[in-house]
């Protein structure tokens, strides 16, 4: 497929890696320009390109931004032709992204986005932690093989991105619709456990909305604790910290 990613931070580059490794035609974009591109993103055949190139006649875009980059990215997606996939992986953390009032209200992130950009949206990937999706892929059948939850309201959409998520490594478990998709935000049990398929269904389904905020916020304060701001835990802490809070 041609596939378009904007951000080549933690999740972008490794996105950028992955899929043009199983084969896909992959641009990529940041905010600086295509020359500040590193030059590991682009080694195993993706594209460096601006913002605008790299949504341009492809049939997957994936936004790898946090939420304060949306204003800049807003018109390049609400431009694009609505039955593009348009996969979304953010979280809303507060303490990053500022506060996002109707988010406090307790809307669903990925209807936000989809409202905020006015296109259908899918959520993906935004579930599995950096550290796990750079290091624990399998090939598909493999014993132990993490699952990420797929949300979205067109069905098409969800087993492309189900598809491109089994391409990078993990089983794609179709999470149904976007309005389920609190399911798996911050602080769920299906966020950053590295769960399997099966054991994915009972997480999703025993997830307690209103509890989500509060778990996302005490996990983000435990991990600044063991590991400061600027390290990244590694997957054995995450893991093990993601379970105890959120499960
Ligand atoms: N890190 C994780 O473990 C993880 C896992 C799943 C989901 N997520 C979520 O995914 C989102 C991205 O996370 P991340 O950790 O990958 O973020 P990050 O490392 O901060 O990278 C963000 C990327 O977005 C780019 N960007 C910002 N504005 C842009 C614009 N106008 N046009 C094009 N690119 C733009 C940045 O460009 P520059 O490089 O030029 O600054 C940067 O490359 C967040 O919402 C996060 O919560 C993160």
């Amino acid at each position: 497929m041609k596939i378009g990613i904007l951000g080549t931070g933690f999740m972008g580059r490794l996105l950028a890696r992955k899929l043009a490794a199983a084969g896909h035609h992959v641009k990529v974009a940041n905010s600086r320009g295509p020359e500040s591109i590193a030059a590991d993103v682009l080694e195993t055949g993706a594209y460096a390109a601006t913002a605008e190139d790299a949504l341009n006649g492809v049939d997957v875009a994936i936004l790898t931004v946090p939420h304060t980059g949306f204003e800049k990215i807003r018109h390049l997606v609400a431009a694009l032709p609505e039955q593009m996939v348009v996969i979304d992986i953010s979280n809303y953390h507060p303490g990053r992204d500022g506060v996002i009032p109707e988010l406090e209200a307790g809307k669903v992130e990925s209807e936000w986005a989809r409202d905020y950009f006015g296109r259908p949206i899918t959520k993906a990937w935004n579930s599995i932690g950096m550290a796990s999706f750079e290091t624990q892929g399998r090939s598909k059948g493999e014993a132990g093989r993490i699952a990420v939850p797929v949300a979205g309201d067109r069905k098409r959409d969800r087993e492309v991105a189900i598809a491109l998520v089994d391409d990078t490594g993990f089983d794609g478990f179709d999470a149904g619709m976007l309005a389920d998709s609190w399911r798996q935000q911050p602080g769920s049990p299906a966020y950053i456990t590295d769960l399997t398929y099966d054991e994915m269904g009972p997480a999703l389904a025993s997830a307690e909305r209103d509890r989500l905020p509060r778990r996302r916020d005490i996990a983000a304060q435990v991990f600044e604790e063991r590991v400061g701001e600027r390290s990244s835990p590694d997957v054995e802490t995450v893991v093990r910290i993601a379970r105890a809070l959120f499960m």
